[in-house]
C-alpha cells in the first residue's frame, strides 16, 4: 500500500531537517524548501498545500531572528501571523490538519511557575508578538490544529547556544553566561519526533486531541547550568571546554528582551499523545557528541 504524506515546511531548518525524508506510522514526511512553499507569499502556501492530497501539515518554517525582528517587524509579522492565516485557512479548506511550532517567547516570563498552555499571551519583543498572532490565527481560521510551544531548540544542526558554547570555548577559556534566565533545552531531534507522532495521529484519527500543547526536554535550567553540562561532556570527550563565569542578563544589552522564565508545563502532550521526553542534560549530551562526532569525521 502506498504510505500517505504529510507536508513539511522548513525543509532547511533545525527542526525541520530531522522530519524531512523521515516515515513513521504509514506516513512518509515530505519537506519543502522555501522556494516550494514561500510563507511570505500566499500563492506559493496555496499552491503547495493543493499540490498533493496531504494527509497533515506540520509547519516547522519561521522567521526566528529573535533580534532583527526588532528592526523589521514587518518581515516577522509576515511570515509568523499573516503567513499562518493563509496556511490555516488553506489547509481548512482541504480538511487538512495542521500542526504548527510556536514558542516560549509568547510569554513574558514573569510568573514564578511553568507556563500552562491556556495562560494569556504576554510577548516580551517583536519575535514573540508575530508568533502570538500567529497562534491565534491559526486558532481562529482552522479547528483542526495542533500548535507545539517549545524552547531552548538545539541540535548538531544548525546554528545553536550548543554550537556557539563549542566555538566559543576555542576562543577563550573563560565566558560569561545568563544565570538569571530558567527554561529547558529541547533536543530538535525529539522535538521532530513529537511533531510527526502528533502529525500522524491527527491525519489518522479523527478524534485526535487538538489545540496548544507544551513539548520541552525534561527538567529546567539557566543557560548557565547548559553550559557547564555542554563543557562537562565535551571535555570528556576530549573537546573544547570553559569555565563558566555566571552573570545577570543584565549584563548582555541586546534588542529583544528575553523571558525571565520560560519553562513550559508539558502535562496535556504526554497525555493526549504518549509523547516521552527526556532530562535536558541526556538531550545535552547526546548533542554534544554528535557535534563532536561530525567534526572528527570532517576531513582536515
Ligand atoms: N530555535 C529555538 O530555540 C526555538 C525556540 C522556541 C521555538 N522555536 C520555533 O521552532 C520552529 C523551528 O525553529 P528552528 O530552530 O528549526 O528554526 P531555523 O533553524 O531558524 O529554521 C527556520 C526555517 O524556516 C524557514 N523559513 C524562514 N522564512 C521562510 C519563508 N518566508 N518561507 C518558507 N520558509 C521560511 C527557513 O528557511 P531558509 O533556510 O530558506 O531561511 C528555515 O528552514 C520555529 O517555529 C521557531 O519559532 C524555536
Amino acid at each position: 500500500m502506498r504510505m500517505r504524506e504529510i507536508l513539511v515546511t522548513g525543509a532547511t531548518g533545525q527542526v525541520g531537517g530531522f522530519i524531512a525524508g523521515e516515515c513513521r506510522d504509514d506516513f512518509a514526511f515530505v519537506a519543502l524548501p522555501r522556494s516550494d512553499c514561500d510563507l511570505a507569499d500566499r500563492g506559493s502556501i496555496t499552491r503547495a498545500v493543493s499540490m498533493r492530497p496531504w494527509a497533515g501539515v506540520i509547519n516547522a518554517a519561521a522567521y526566528t531572528a529573535v533580534d532583527l525582528a526588532e528592526s523589521e517587524p514587518e518581515a516577522a509579522w509576515c511570515v509568523n501571523a499573516q503567513a499562518m492565516q493563509w496556511l490555516a485557512e488553506a489547509t481548512a479548506r482541504n480538511d487538512i490538519p495542521l500542526v504548527h511550532v510556536s514558542t516560549d517567547y509568547v510569554f513574558s516570563g514573569d510568573l514564578d511557575r511553568p507556563y500552562e498552555e491556556d495562560d494569556p499571551h504576554c510577548p516580551l519583543g517583536v519575535y514573540g508578538a508575530s508568533k502570538a498572532a500567529g497562534e491565534q490565527r491559526i486558532r481562529a481560521a482552522h479547528p483542526r490544529h495542533a500548535i507545539l510551544r517549545t524552547s531552548w531548540v538545539m541540535s548538531e544542526r544548525g546554528q545553536n547556544f550548543a554550537k556557539t558554547m563549542l566555538r566559543l570555548a576555542r576562543e577563550r577559556t573563560t565566558l560569561d553566561i545568563v544565570a538569571d534566565q530558567h527554561g529547558a533545552p529541547t533536543h530538535a531531534r525529539d522535538l521532530a519526533q513529537a511533531l510527526m507522532k502528533v502529525a500522524a495521529r491527527l491525519a489518522s484519527d479523527p478524534d485526535a486531541a487538538t489545540g496548544t500543547f507544551h513539548y520541552t526536554g525534561d527538567g529546567a535550567a539557566t543557560w548557565a547550568d547548559v553550559a557547564e553540562e555542554i563543557f562537562r561532556v565535551s571535555r570528556a570527550c576530549g573537546g573544547p571546554f570553559a569555565t563558566v563565569n555566571r552573570v545577570d542578563s543584565a549584563a548582555f544589552a541586546r534588542p529583544a528582551p528575553r523571558p525571565k522564565n520560560s519553562r513550559l508545563a508539558a502535562g496535556r502532550l504526554v497525555s493526549a499523545f504518549g509523547v516521552t521526553r527526556r532530562p535536558w542534560r541526556e538531550c545535552v549530551s547526546d548533542i554534544v557528541q554528535q557535534i563532536m562526532a561530525s567534526e572528527r569525521s570532517v576531513p582536515s
